[in-house]
């Protein structure tokens, strides 16, 4: 099924869009001209991300300081042992909204 989560025409440069889909919650980021859709929890003790601030094409939990790949969601660091990857989604655009097929699987 799919979900709209941001009109193209609101694609802008820094976008940071927090949206829930069937109970999971979802970043929206827009940066380097690049479109990302990642779940808004940490692999480590599932804070939100929402919180973090961005490192290069990395966002930095602002828990502990594990960054994960915006692309991917593999640590990027790994200064604790202990942390999962965070889960990715892909990207949709469909009739002028960018969203997610979601069957609340991830990546
Ligand atoms: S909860 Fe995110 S780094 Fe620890």
């Amino acid at each position: 099924m799919f979900y709209p989560l941001v009109s193209e025409d609101e694609l802008k440069e820094g976008l940071f869009e927090k949206k829930e889909v069937e109970g999971i919650s979802l970043l929206v980021i827009f940066r380097h001209s690049k479109i990302y859709i990642i779940e808004n929890k940490c692999g480590h003790f599932g804070m939100p991300l929402h919180k973090g601030h961005f490192e290069e094409d990395t966002i930095v939990c602002s828990y502990h300081g594990i960054s994960f790949n915006l692309s991917d969601g593999e640590i990027a660091n790994r200064p604790y042992e202990n942390c999962a990857s965070v889960n990715t989604f892909e990207v949709v655009s469909k009739e002028g909204f960018i969203g997610v097929e979601f069957s609340g699987t991830g990546k």
